[in-house]
C-alpha cells in the first residue's frame, strides 16, 4: 500500500496548490480565469504532476520545488483536454464527471481557455526560473525541465500525436501507426513529467534513462487503458461518456486488436515498464502501484 499512500499524499499537494501558479486575475479576463479553473478543479487523476513529483523525490530532490512544474504540467494535460473534447477534435460531451469546457462555456471560450492554461504553464516555469538566476545548477535543473516539457507537450510530441489522431479517424490504421499515434499524443507528456521531475531533483543519467524507459512503457500502456475503458469502462468512474471511440470511428486499440489482445499487451508493458524499476527493487514502490493499477483499472 505504500506507493498507493504516496499517490494519495502528491495528489493531494496538487490538488491543493492547483490554482497557485496561475497568473493573477485580471476582472476584465473573469471568464476566461472561471473557464481554466472549472477545468482544473474538476478533478482528475493527476497522474502526471504525480508522477513529476516522485521522480523528483526519488532522484533525492525536495519535491516541494517541483511543485511548479507539476502544476504547469497539469496545465497542459488540462488544455490538451479542454481542446480535444472541442466539436472540431473528439466532439465530447462529459470530461471528469461533468460537461465539458465548450457545453458550458462555448467553443470559442474553451479555445481560449486552453491557450490561456497552456501558456500560464510556461509562464509558471519561467517565474520559478528567475528565482534560481544566482544558482547556475539549479537553474539548469528547471532549464531542463521545462524543456522536457515543452517539447513532450509540443510538435514533436503530444501536439504531433493529436495531428496524426485527427488524420486518422474514419481510417483503417496499421499498428505502426497506432503506435505512433498513442506515444506521441499521451506517453510523450508522461515522460516529459519523469524527465522533468528527476532532473529537478538532481537525478544522474542512468536514473534518468531508468525513468525514461519506465515511463514510455507506462505511456503507451496508459493510452490503450483508456481505449480499453472506453469500451467497458463505467462512466461514472471515467467521467466520461464510453462509445465515444467507436462513435467517432477513432484510432484505438480496441477496435484494431480486439478487447483481449488489448488486454493482453496492455499487461506487456506494464510489466516491461516494472522491469526498468528493477534495479530499484523495493524502494521504488509509487512507481511500481502506478503501473499495476493500470493493470486493474480495467478490471
Ligand atoms: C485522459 O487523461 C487523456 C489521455 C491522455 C488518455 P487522464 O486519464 O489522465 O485524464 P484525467 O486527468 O484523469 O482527467
Ligand atoms: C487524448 O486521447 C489524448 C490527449 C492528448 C488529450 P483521447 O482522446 O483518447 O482522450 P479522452 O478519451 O478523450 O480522455
Ligand atoms: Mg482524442
Ligand atoms: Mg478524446
Ligand atoms: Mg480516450
Amino acid at each position: 500500500m505504500k506507493g498507493f499512500e504516496a499517490y494519495l499524499g502528491y495528489k493531494s499537494l496538487i490538488d491543493d496548490h492547483i490554482l497557485d501558479f496561475l497568473p493573477e486575475i485580471d476582472p476584465k479576463s473573469e471568464t476566461l480565469y472561471d473557464a481554466m479553473r472549472y477545468s482544473l478543479k474538476s478533478g482528475g487523476k493527476r497522474v502526471r504532476p504525480c508522477l513529476l513529483l516522485a521522480a523528483c523525490g526519488f532522484a533525492g530532490g525536495d519535491v516541494s520545488q517541483a511543485l511548479p512544474y507539476a502544476c504547469a504540467i497539469e496545465y497542459i494535460h488540462t488544455y490538451s483536454l479542454i481542446h480535444d473534447d472541442l466539436p472540431a477534435m473528439d466532439d465530447d460531451d462529459m470530461r471528469r464527471g461533468v460537461p465539458t469546457s465548450h457545453k458550458v462555456f462555448g467553443d470559442g471560450i474553451a479555445i481560449l481557455a486552453g491557450d490561456g492554461l497552456l501558456t500560464s504553464a510556461f509562464e509558471a516555469m519561467n517565474k520559478d526560473m528567475l528565482i534560481y538566476f544566482d544558482n547556475p545548477s539549479k537553474l539548469k535543473q528547471r532549464v531542463r525541465a521545462a524543456y522536457e516539457i515543452s517539447k513532450g507537450a509540443g510538435c514533436r510530441g503530444m501536439v504531433a500525436g493529436q495531428l496524426a489522431d485527427i488524420e486518422a479517424e474514419h481510417r483503417i490504421v496499421s499498428g505502426g501507426l497506432l503506435d505512433y499515434i498513442h506515444v506521441n499524443k499521451t506517453a510523450s507528456l508522461i515522460v516529459a513529467a519523469v524527465k522533468a521531475g528527476a532532473n529537478i531533483g538532481g537525478g544522474d543519467r542512468e536514473l534518468i534513462a531508468n525513468l525514461e524507459n519506465y515511463a514510455e512503457n507506462l505511456g503507451l500502456a496508459f493510452q490503450i487503458a483508456d481505449d480499453i475503458l472506453d469500451v467497458s469502462g463505467d462512466e461514472k468512474e471515467i467521467g466520461k461518456k464510453t462509445g465515444s471511440d467507436i462513435n467517432h470511428e477513432k484510432p484505438a486499440y480496441p477496435a484494431l486488436y480486439g478487447l483481449e489482445k488489448s488486454e493482453e499487451r496492455l499487461r506487456e508493458l506494464t510489466d516491461s515498464a516494472l522491469a526498468a524499476l528493477e534495479p530499484y527493487e523495493g524502494k521504488a514502490d509509487f512507481f511500481v502501484r502506478m503501473a499495476e493499477s493500470l493493470r486493474s483499472r480495467t478490471k
